[in-house]
C-alpha cells in the first residue's frame, strides 16, 4: 500500500504544500495519467468509495469545473453540484456555508473572489478539506497542471526559465509560487500598477529551492529573454469587467505574438491557462502554433485534481 496522504487539511495555496507534497502529487498525477487507459480497472478507481465532495462556484469554469467532476467520479466518489445562489456571505455567512457542508460532505471545491474569505470558510470547518479552484490571488489547481505540463517536455524543471507576460494575477501568483517550490527561474513582465503583490513575491522568495529566482520586469523583451516558455493570461480577470478597456489599453504593449515569442530561446514553448482572447493577451498564431502547449495544459488538470483529491481525501491505495 502507498501513503498518499497531506498532513495538510486544505488546499488554498501552493504553499499549503510543501515541496515534498508538491513533487508527489507531481508523481501521482503522471501515475493517474498513465493509468486512464484502464479505466475501472486502475488502482485508484474506487479510492474516493463514499466520498462527497461538493463543488460551490461563485465565478463561471469550463475546465476547472469539469476536471473536477470528472477526477471525483474516475476516483469512485460523488460530487455535489450545490445550486448556482449558493454563494459565500451573501445568502448567509460564509463560516455557517462551511460548517453545514462539514456535516455531510468530505470536500468542497471553491472557486470565489476574496482569498481571506476562503481562508476564513476553511478555518471554520476542521474536518472538511478546502479546495481552491480559483480565488482573486491564487489558482494552485491551474499550477500543479502546469508543472506537470513542463515536466513531460522537459524532464526535470530545475534551471529552466519560464516568462509569465501580462498581469501579476492570480495564475501568475500560484505559478511563482509552484516555480519557486521547483527550482524554475521565473521572470514576469506587467505594467507598473499591476504587478505581482508585494506579498505573493515575499511568499514565492521565501519557498524557492534549487537556486529559483524571480525577477520582475516592466518590458516583455526583457523578460523573454533566455524563456523555455512564455505564459501568458487574460488582461481582465473575472470580476474586473468594469476595467476591461482601461485594461485593453494598458496591456497592449504586453500582448504574445511571433515577434515576441522570437527573442525567447530557440524551441519556447507557448502557455496559457485558457480561456484566451485571440488579438488581445495573445495572437491567433501563438495559439495556434506547434509551440503551444495549451491543451496539454487544459488535460493535465484532470490528472493533478486527480492526485490532489487522492493526497487530501484517499488514506491509501493499493500499489
Ligand atoms: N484555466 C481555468 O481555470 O479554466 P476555467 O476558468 O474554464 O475553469
Ligand atoms: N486570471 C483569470 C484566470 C481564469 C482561469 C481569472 O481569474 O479570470
Amino acid at each position: 500500500m502507498t501513503q498518499l496522504t497531506s498532513t495538510r487539511k486544505d488546499f488554498l495555496s501552493i504553499l499549503s504544500f510543501d515541496p515534498v507534497d508538491l513533487e508527489r502529487c507531481l508523481d501521482l498525477a503522471a501515475q493517474v495519467k498513465a493509468d486512464r487507459t484502464l479505466g475501472r480497472e486502475a488502482p485508484t478507481a474506487d479510492a474516493l468509495n463514499g466520498r462527497h465532495v461538493a463543488m460551490l462556484f461563485e465565478k463561471a469554469s469550463l475546465r476547472t469545473w469539469t476536471t473536477f467532476e470528472i477526477a471525483i467520479r474516475e476516483l469512485g466518489g460523488s460530487v455535489v453540484a450545490l445550486q448556482p445562489d449558493i454563494t459565500l456571505d451573501r445568502r448567509e455567512a460564509a463560516v455557517d456555508v462551511a460548517r453545514s457542508l462539514e456535516r455531510w460532505v468530505d470536500a468542497v471545491v471553491v472557486r470565489t473572489y476574496s482569498h481571506r474569505q476562503l481562508e476564513e470558510f476553511a478555518g471554520a470547518a476542521p474536518r472538511l478539506r478546502v479546495i481552491n479552484a480559483l480565488s482573486d490571488d491564487e489558482h494552485p489547481c491551474q499550477a500543479l497542471a502546469d508543472c506537470l505540463t513542463l515536466r513531460e517536455r522537459w524532464g526535470s524543471l530545475r534551471g529552466r526559465t519560464v516568462a509569465f507576460v501580462g498581469d501579476g494575477n492570480n495564475v501568475a501568483a500560484s505559478l511563482a509560487h509552484a516555480a519557486a517550490m521547483l527550482g524554475v527561474h521565473l521572470h514576469i513582465a506587467s505594467p507598473e500598477g499591476y504587478q505581482l503583490p508585494h506579498a505573493a513575491v515575499q511568499r514565492a522568495t521565501s519557498a524557492a529551492r534549487h537556486g529559483a529566482r524571480l525577477r520582475l520586469f516592466t518590458d516583455g523583451v526583457d523578460a523573454v529573454a533566455g524563456a523555455d516558455a512564455v505564459y501568458t493570461d487574460t488582461w481582465t480577470s473575472m470580476g474586473q469587467e468594469a476595467q476591461t478597456e482601461i485594461r485593453r489599453r494598458v496591456f497592449a504593449p504586453y500582448q504574445v505574438n511571433e515577434g515576441l515569442m522570437a527573442l525567447a530561446k530557440p524551441g519556447a514553448l507557448f502557455m496559457h491557462c485558457l480561456p484566451a482572447h485571440r488579438g488581445e493577451e495573445v495572437t491567433a498564431d501563438v495559439l495556434e502554433s506547434s509551440a503551444s502547449i495549451v491543451f496539454d495544459q487544459a488535460e493535465n488538470r484532470l490528472h493533478c485534481q486527480k492526485a490532489l483529491l487522492l493526497m487530501l481525501l484517499a488514506h491509501n491505495v493499493g500499489g
